[in-house]
Parts: structure tokens; sequence; C-alpha cells
């Protein structure tokens, strides 16, 4: 009887297929936004394509006649531009998709069947394109979700089937793009702990160019899934077309740029399938991540400010709201505290004037005491010895002093030296045949565990309810994964294949209940510095920080690349005592992002005291610009010797600029030349103020001048930057 039923099941799933399928006109699809088009169409096999991108043309009914000035249609590399390459049938080149069937076949096809579009409200509308293979009952859903006014367009795959067994997915891409030019250049980064978002820049020529990660955890750390794509030549900052792009994961990726032998570029972007075939029951769907991406044809400023503006609106949490400024202690005492010189801590802080004081590693523990990073982790109880009335009695003391208190977990992970580990050895991945190998001297738990999983939900639950006024969450992430192994999945009978993807998605369901229960404590996200950030976690998360480095001179670099994909209400910079450099300098660098502090406030001379007092006084004018502004990007520090970039607000009536030299060699003018301003209103007039002064010392500019936007965009101001004025910001405000 049930296999009579799931045969009907079949055949009406098949005859639906096969009514849909037969040759019918060709179907173009455009997904536009306010100023580009992706223009899909299917050819005379009904197999969807890709037969545009870039600015939309004016009259859309002329989007379907594109395909015949391109040569698409050869019959041996007419699968190029596939909008979601099938593999095994006819394509050769790199796929989207790869399945082996229950019956081990391992090709597939995909054919247009039907396309839907919704409008969400009047900016955000949601296309879904249905493809099916002819000849096994196999789908597969292209979503993308349409932000018109952003240019943003966030794209996903659903992946069912109904075949009698459970098919094995071997790749599974979220997007599959195609562009044509004359050039493509990629913009792309990497790095190790403490060298984050180095930028590489390549043309890519025929073959595939990968950036990829296995590390399964902080996934980040060598190379983000972010990257800027140039067209035809270099863009620069005003011009060009450009496209930004990143995936929204949390885990392993993989971006290949495949450029065919039409000289076209293939993008397909996803999971990254290494060691993750997935075993897919039938009615099981399996959805892919988001690829974001933007596009201008107005050169990297214009698509970077689109991706803020749509990040802060729809993807970061409470991305339009407002930030707590802090005093971290992590670099003041690393594990060396107690409860008498954390209150000295809290003084520091209120005397400063931040929001919030954050205690860092080293609080919990007893058996074996987060002393050090080689014991403790996962025993989330107080350590009695440092803090012996608890995490409670801090709260109140901080409150006392006048500031809120935030804390440091790092709940996914464990050391051998815990009693986490001594009870539940079969929470951690470890491959048991094998000895251990440690990352900072820790394993990762493994959150494909529903236990495990409960266990990370219930650290931050327990703190939250004992401690209600708890203010600030950072979540860290120190280790990836060696010997991906999972005690659960074995149990369970699953392949140890789906580690990878069950790790990510169970970390996300944590996030999820966290969120359900606590939505709007702010938390930052942290992986040994930028090991992981992405625009998934960031729907949880308020912040991230981008790197455990904290010398000024690097973070002019880190911050300026990672200012492409991230708005400056994002990434949190710390003022700390790590470089030798002027206060004023590490100051002025950290107020481009999410400003803190990292020092003991009792080692400030009188002078330093009071420039900081300050600076924390002129960041509350200026962070309203800073975190919902639009950035201008004045002066890379890789083309000269110093960085300049500025921010201003909706009505060009307000503006900062920050001036940054990154030299110490000559003592000269480095900028001999104003530099010109940018998104000011020409009509409209303003005074250049130089803020953040050390005590002592006077601005070189005169501020009683009164200059036209005209005039600040086309002559410019000029800092005068030089080794006695190495860090410069000047606020921009309209005379009226
Ligand atoms: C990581 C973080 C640091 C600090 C330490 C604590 O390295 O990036 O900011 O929190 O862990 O162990």
């Amino acid at each position: 009887m049930l296999k009579l039923a799931r045969l009907s099941l079949l055949l009406i799933f098949l005859s639906g297929a096969t009514f849909c399928l037969k040759a019918q006109n060709a179907v173009t699809i455009p997904i536009e936004t306010k100023t580009n088009a992706l223009v899909l169409q299917t050819d005379k096999d009904n197999r969807l394509g890709t037969i545009y991108f870039g600015k939309k043309l004016l009259l859309t009914s002329e989007n379907a006649k594109i395909s015949q000035a391109y040569p698409y249609n050869d019959p041996n590399g007419g699968i190029y531009n596939s909008a979601y390459t099938p593999s095994g049938s006819w394509n050769l080149l790199e796929p989207a998709i790869q399945v082996t069937h229950s019956d081990g076949t391992t090709s597939l096809e995909l054919k247009y069947v039907s396309h839907q579009v919704q409008k969400i409200d009047e900016n955000v509308s949601q296309i879904s394109i249905l493809l099916k293979d002819p000849a096994y009952p196999v789908e597969v859903t292209l979503w993308y979700k349409v932000y018109a006014q952003e240019n943003v367009i966030e794209q996903w795959t659903v992946i069912k089937h109904i075949e009698k067994k459970n098919i094995t997915l071997q790749k599974y891409a979220s997007a599959n793009l195609y562009f044509t030019a004359d050039n493509y250049i990629l913009h792309h980064y990497h790095g190790a702990w403490g060298r984050e978002m180095h930028p590489e820049e390549t043309l890519l020529t025929a073959g595939i160019k990968t950036l990829d990660s296995k590390l399964g955890t902080r996934a980040n750390l060598f190379q983000p899934p972010t990257f800027m794509l140039s067209f035809d030549r270099q863009a620069t900052e005003e011009e060009g077309k450009v496209l930004l792009g990143t995936l929204a994961w949390s885990g392993n990726f993989k971006l290949d740029f495949e450029v065919d032998s039409y000289h076209n570029l293939r993008m397909i972007g996803g999971i990254n399938p290494h060691a993750s075939e997935y075993s897919l029951a039938p009615n099981q769907e399996f959805k892919t991540p988001s690829f974001i991406s933007t596009f201008s044809e107005h050169g990297k400023g214009e698509a970077s400010r689109n991706m803020h503006n749509w990040a802060r609106k729809y993807r970061i949490l409470d991305g339009e709201g407002s930030r707590l400024t802090l005093l971290n202690n992590w670099e003041a005492t690393y594990f060396d505290f107690d409860e008498q010189k954390l209150s000295g801590l809290f003084k520091g802080a209120k005397q400063l004037g931040v929001d919030m004081f954050l205690l860092d590693d080293g609080w919990f523990a007893n058996k074996y005491p987060r002393n050090d990073d080689f014991a403790g982790l996962g025993d989330w109880q107080e350590n009695r010895k440092k803090l012996p009335n608890g995490i409670g009695y801090l709260v109140k003391e901080a409150t006392k002093a006048g500031v809120k208190f935030g804390i440091w977990v790092e709940p996914e992970m464990v050391n051998p030296k815990s009693e986490l580990y001594e009870k539940h050895l079969d929470w951690v991945i470890r491959e048991p045949q094998r000895p251990e190998h440690y990352f900072r001297n820790q394993l990762p738990l493994d959150l494909s565990n529903p236990e495990v999983q409960d266990f990370v939900y219930g650290v931050l639950d327990n703190l939250f309810t004992k401690n209600p006024d708890l203010a600030f969450i950072k979540w860290d992430c120190n280790a990836v994964v060696y010997n991906g192994h999972s005690m659960f999945l074995q149990k369970q009978g699953l392949p140890q294949t789906h580690l990878y993807v069950e790790y990510v998605r169970g970390l996300y369901k944590v996030l999820e209940r966290i969120r359900a229960k606590y939505p709007k404590v702010p938390m930052m996200l942290c992986s040994g510095g930028g090991g992981r950030v992405d625009y998934e976690a960031l729907k949880y998360f308020t912040e991230f920080w981008l790197s455990d480095n904290t010398d000024p001179l690097e973070r002019v670099f880190i911050q300026y690349e990672n200012s492409y994909f991230y708005p400056a209400i994002t990434p949190r910079n710390h003022i700390t005592d790590r470089s030798k450099v002027g206060l004023k300098y590490r100051t002025d660098v950290a107020m481009m992002g999410k400003m803190g502090y990292d020092i003991v406030v009792s080692n400030l001379t009188e002078q330093e005291l009071t420039f900081s007092q300050k600076a924390l006084e002129n960041y509350k004018n200026i962070n309203s610009l800073v975190w919902k502004g639009d950035l201008y990007r004045l002066q890379s520090p890789w083309e000269k010797a110093y960085a300049s970039l500025m921010f201003t607000d909706a009505a060009q009536s307000h503006a900062v600029m920050f001036n940054y030299l990154t030299t110490n060699r000559f003592d000269m003018v480095y900028s001999p030349t104003p530099i010109k301003l940018k998104g000011l209103n020409p009509t409209k007039n303003y005074r250049v103020t130089e803020i953040n002064l050390f005590p002592g010392t006077s601005s070189t500019l005169n501020a009683d001048l009164v200059y036209s936007g005209d005039y600040l965009m086309n002559i410019g101001v000029n800092p005068d930057m030089g080794l006695k004025r190495t860090s410069v910001i000047l606020e921009i405000t309209e005379v009226k």
C-alpha cells in the first residue's frame, strides 16, 4: 500500500515535470536592482543560462534579445553560462552541483520548470526558479533576494529529491554567476593571526583560481570569503565596474573563478565540498548559505557604500542602533587578575568615560584553573580564588563604579586539561585512532551534537540568568578543526562527511536560541582576531574583533581593507599599550570604527588621561557619522605614505575626515597637495575644525575659514601631515 502511494507520488512528480519541461519559447528572467540586472534565459532545450550581468537596460523588453549577441549556443560550450551548472551530463567545466543518485548514476541535468516573483515590500523582492532533472526526481530551486535601492542581491539554492533512497551531494554551491568582460581583476585577501586582510590582486587568466578554507571553525584565519572583482580594467574608488562578493557562512567555503574558452568568467561559490559529501534523504531540503553581492559601474566606493547600507539595514543585529564604548582587560592583565585588581579597572573605566568594562579570558574553572591558555576551557564556573564572590559581585561593583559589565566566553571549545574533557570526551571533535593535535592547546566541541548545542546555549543562558544585568558578550573561537571526527554522527550512523556542515548549522541553532531569549544584548564575534566574520554570523552579533594586532600602524591597513565589506559600526578597534606609538595616533586610528580601550588607566599620564577623556567626548559627537554615515576612501595607504578617509551624514551637513601617516622615515610634509573631500553638497558652506588635539599642541589649520562644498571637493584641505603631525582628524560642519 505504502509502496503504491510512493509510486503514485513519484508519477505525479514526474508527469508534472514532463508537462512543464516541454519545449517552449525562451523564458527570460530579469533579476533587477535599482541600476543593475542579472538576466537569465532558457535555451532551446530549456536549460537556464545567464545572458547578462551589468547595468540594466532602459527597456526591460530588450533583455530577451541579448543572447543573440553572444555565442553561448555553441554545441560544446553552451553550458558555460549555466545559471547552476550540473555535473556529469554534458558539462565539462567546474560544476555548481554534483550528485550521485541512489542508483549510483553520477550525471545530473537541470531544466527550467517555472519561476515566481514575490514582492516583499517596496524595496525587497524574491525570485525563485525551479529546475528539474528530466530523468531523475531531483529538483533545484534558485533563490534571489533583491534589495533594489542598495543594489544588493542575496542568492542561495535549495536542493531536494524524491528518489527511493538517499542521494549524495558531492557539491552544492550557493551561486553560479557568469560575466563577460575584456579582463577580470580579482582583489582578495590572505593572512594569518595578527596579519588579517592582507590584499592580493591578480589578473585572472584561463583556468581556475580558487579562494577557499578547510579550517572548519575559525575558517577565515588564512583568507575570508570576501573579494572584489573589477571588469575590463582596475576599478578605482570612483570609477570602473566592480562586484563585491561574499559568502554568508561561518565555515569552510570555496569560491572558484574560472575563465572559460570564450574568455568569459564563471564564478561558483558556496560551502567547500572538501570532505563534505552530504547524504540527502528523500524529501529533505538542503539549503545552501547565501552568497551576497553588489555591483557598481562607479567604482569600489559606491559598491562598498551599497554593501554598508544593506548590511546596516537588513543584516547586522541592531545595525542601525548605537554601540557601547568599553575598557577591556585582556592586554592590561591577561590572566593575572583578582576582584581587587578588577575593581580598580572599573574605576579607571569610569574615569576615562567609557560605557562599559569587559572582563576577558581567565575568570573561570577550578579543578584546572584558567590561569593560562593550557587549562580550564569548558569549565564555565567562576574561579573561586580569583573571584570568590562570583560574577554577580563584579556586575554590582562595576555598576557602583558607574559602568556596565560585559564578559568573554569561548563556549565552543575545550582544553584537554578540563573537567568537561574528562566527563564528555564524546563531545570533543577528535579522531579516537589518532593522537590529538591542538590549536592553542584546545579542541572544538562537536556542535553537530544537540547535547553540545544545549551545553553551549547553557553557558550563555546561565550567565544571563544569574546576572540579568550583563551588558555585553565577547564570543571567541580560537581553534581550527584537526582530525575532524564526530562521535555523535558515528553513533547516529550518519556520515562523518556531514561534520563541517552540521557544525555550522549547530552553531546557528544555538545563536538562534540565544537571540530568541536575549534579542538585544550586544555580542562581539571574535576568533583569535578576525578568524570568523561573515554576514550570516552578523545576524546574531552586533560587532566583531578584526584582529588581535592592535599596533595602530598595522590597523590602518587592516581597517582600510575591511572597510570595503563591513560598515564601521561593526569592527571594534581598541587602543592598547602594545605599540610604542603615541597615544594620539592610537586613539585616532581606533576612532574610525567602534572605539574601545585595553589599557591600565592609572598608568596614563595626566595629559594622556585628559586627552583620552576629551577624545571620548569627541567620539560621542562623531560616532553617528562613523557608524551610520557614508564612507569615502580618499587616499589608500598602499599608494602613498598616508591614508585618508571620511564619513558624511545623509544630510551632507556634518562629516569627519581621518588622516593617518603610515611612515616614520623623513621629516617632511607628507601631504604637499590638498586632499579632495567627497560626499559634501557643493552649494553648502562648511567649517573645517581639527579635533582630538593632544594637550599642549595646537592645530596648524585655520579654523576660521569657511569653505563651500564645491571648494572642498575640488581643491580640498591639507591636513598638514608630517612626523610631528602623524594623525589628523578634521570635523567638517555646515555653516548656515
Ligand atoms: C583571543 C582573542 C583575544 C583574547 C584572547 C583571550 O586571542 O582574540 O582578544 O580575548 O583570545 O584568550
